[in-house]
C-alpha cells in the first residue's frame, strides 16, 4: 500500500499500525483521526540522524507544529529530543502545557503582536524569526523592558521559485514573510539590528514553500544562503552561527507521488553547503530544519461513514460522508491530492468512480473528485489516508460541525490524543 504502515486483514478491512480501522470506527465513531505514534518518532528519528550525520551533531530538527500542534505532539516532540517550531502564542501555549522546553523553539510569523513578542520572551523562547523592522523594533523596546537580550534570527528571501502550489511558496521576493536579499533591504536590516542593544542576531532563516519533491530548490537555497552570510562577513566583519533552511519536503499522498529519501535529500543539501562553506572560507554554522508535513503526514488516517450516495443519470457519482471540510479543507483549498480507499471492503473491485462530498452546506466541500472504490453502501467506512499534516490544525467548525477524535496508537493499543469535541464544546463561549 502506500506506506508500510498500512495493511489489510482477514476480514478484508484497512489496518494502520496493526490495528483494524473498521473496529476503531464501530468503537470511537467517525469522522475519526487515527496517528501511528511509532511513524511519527521513526520520521523525527530520520531527520535527526541525517541532520547530525550530514550537517553536524549541533544540527537538529525544529517540528513545525502548525502542521499538527496539539499537547501529544509536543511531548513526543520533546521525548525525541528535537525543537519546534512555533507561529503563535497559542501554540507557544500548548507546547508550555505539554512541558515542552521553549528555549529550543523559533518563533515565527509576519505579524506578531506585542503581546506575542511578551509572552515569547516571558515563557524563554529561544529564538525569534524576525520578518520585518517594525518587529524589530518591538522585540528590542520589550527585551529592554524585561532586562534581557532576546536571541534573534532574521527570515530572509532568497528568491527561489520552488514549483509548488502557490498558496504554499513563501521564498520568492514579493513574499508577505521575510526581508529581501535581493534589494538590500536584508543587509540594511542587518546593520540595524546589529545596532540594537536588546537583540542579539545570531543568525539567519529561509523558507521556499511547502510539498516540493525536486531537491534543486533547497540546495539553491542553501548555496544563496551561506554565500549571503560570506558577503556579510565580507562586508561588515559580522559572522552568523546559526542557519535555519525551513520545512517543505514533500510527503507521498498518492501512488504516482515518490516517496522520499529524505536522508539522501539532507547530505545533498550538505554537500552544497560544505562547498560554499569551503569556498568563502567562513564558519559553518549550525544548521536547523523545519519539517512540519513529513513528520506527521503519513502517521494518519481520516475514518468517515458513508451516508448517501448519488448516481446522477449522464454525470457523475457522488458519496457522501460524515465531515469533510470542516475536518479537511485541503482539497477545497488547494484541491490537494488523496488516496481514498473503502476501509470496510478493502478486497472488493474499486470500479465505482465518484467524487467524495463532504456534508457541509457549499458544493465546494469536496474531499476528492473521479476517486475508484467499489460502490458504497450507507454504514460502509472509508478512510482518506495520510492526513497528519495540516488537517486537524485546519480544522474548524463550520456549520457547527464538532471537530473530530484524534486517536494514537502504539504497540497495537489505541488511546484518545484529542477527544471528540461535544455540542456542548460548540457553544461554551457563546454569550
Ligand atoms: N517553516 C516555515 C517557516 C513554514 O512556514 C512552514 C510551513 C514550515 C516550516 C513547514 O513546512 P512543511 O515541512 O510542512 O512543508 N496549509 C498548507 C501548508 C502551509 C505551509 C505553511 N508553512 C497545506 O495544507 O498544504
Amino acid at each position: 500500500m502506500l506506506h508500510e504502515n498500512l495493511t489489510i486483514n482477514e476480514k478484508g478491512h484497512l489496518c494502520i499500525a496493526g490495528v483494524d480501522t473498521v473496529c476503531l470506527a464501530e468503537k470511537y465513531k467517525t469522522p475519526l483521526m487515527v496517528m501511528d505514534e511509532e511513524r511519527i518518532r521513526r520520521n523525527f528519528r530520520v531527520y535527526k540522524n541525517a541532520m547530525a550525520k550530514h550537517f553536524g551533531q549541533d544540527s537538529f530538527p525544529a517540528f513545525a507544529s502548525k502542521a499538527f500542534s496539539c499537547k501529544y505532539i509536543y511531548r513526543i516532540a520533546k521525548e525525541e529530543g528535537v525543537g519546534i517550531d512555533i507561529v503563535s502564542s497559542g501554540e507557544l501555549y500548548t507546547a508550555l502545557e505539554a512541558g515542552f522546553d521553549v528555549s529550543k523553539s523559533f518563533f515565527h510569523g509576519n505579524n506578531k503582536t506585542d503581546f506575542d513578542i511578551e509572552y515569547g520572551i516571558e515563557n524563554g523562547v529561544g529564538h525569534f524569526v524576525v520578518d520585518n523592522m517594525t518587529e524589530l523594533d518591538s522585540i528590542d523596546r520589550i527585551a529592554g523592558e524585561k532586562g534581557i537580550v532576546q536571541p534573534v534570527i532574521i527570515r530572509l528571501t532568497p528568491g527561489i521559485d520552488p514549483h509548488t502550489h502557490a498558496a504554499i511558496t513563501t521564498g520568492q521576493v514579493d513574499s508577505k514573510f521575510g526581508i529581501a536579499i535581493e534589494t538590500g533591504q536584508a543587509t540594511e536590516a542587518v546593520k540595524y539590528t546589529l545596532s540594537r542593544k536588546n537583540i542579539r542576531l545570531d543568525g539567519f532563516h529561509c523558507h521556499i514553500g511547502s510539498q516540493i519533491f525536486d531537491i534543486k530548490p533547497f540546495c539553491d537555497a542553501a548555496k544563496l544562503m551561506i554565500e549571503y552570510i560570506s558577503s556579510l562577513k565580507r562586508e561588515l566583519g559580522y559572522e552568523a552561527s546559526i542557519l535555519n533552511l525551513g520545512g517543505g519536503f514533500g510527503v507521498r499522498y498518492i501512488e504516482a507521488q515518490p516517496e522520499l529519501d529524505y536522508d539522501e535529500f539532507i547530505r545533498l543539501v550538505s554537500v552544497y553547503i560544505d562547498n560554499e562553506v569551503k569556498a568563502s572560507g567562513i564558519k559553518k554554522p549550525q544548521i536547523i530544519m523545519e519539517p512540519g508535513r513529513s513528520i506527521v503526514a503519513d502517521s494518519c488516517l481520516t475514518l468517515y461513514t458513508v451516508g448517501g450516495t448519488k448516481e446522477i443519470s449522464g454525470f457523475k457519482n457522488y458519496a457522501s460522508i460524515d465531515g469533510g471540510m470542516p475536518d479537511n479543507p485541503r482539497y477545497a483549498l488547494y484541491q490537494a491530492d488523496y488516496t481514498i480507499c473503502l476501509a470496510s471492503r478493502m478486497n472488493d473491485k474499486a470500479d465505482f468512480e465518484c467524487t467524495i462530498a463532504g456534508r457541509c452546506c457549499e458544493s465546494g466541500d469536496l474531499l476528492q473528485e473521479g476517486v475508484l472504490i467499489p460502490k458504497p453502501q450507507r454504514g460502509d467506512i472509508l478512510a482518506v489516508l495520510v492526513t497528519g499534516a495540516y488537517n486537524y490544525s485546519m480544522a474548524s467548525n463550520y456549520n457547527r460541525i464538532p471537530r473530530p477524535a484524534v486517536l494514537g496508537i502504539k504497540d497495537g493499543k489505541e488511546f484518545e490524543v484529542i477527544r471528540r469535541e461535544t455540542f456542548a464544546d460548540l457553544v461554551k463561549n457563546d454569550i
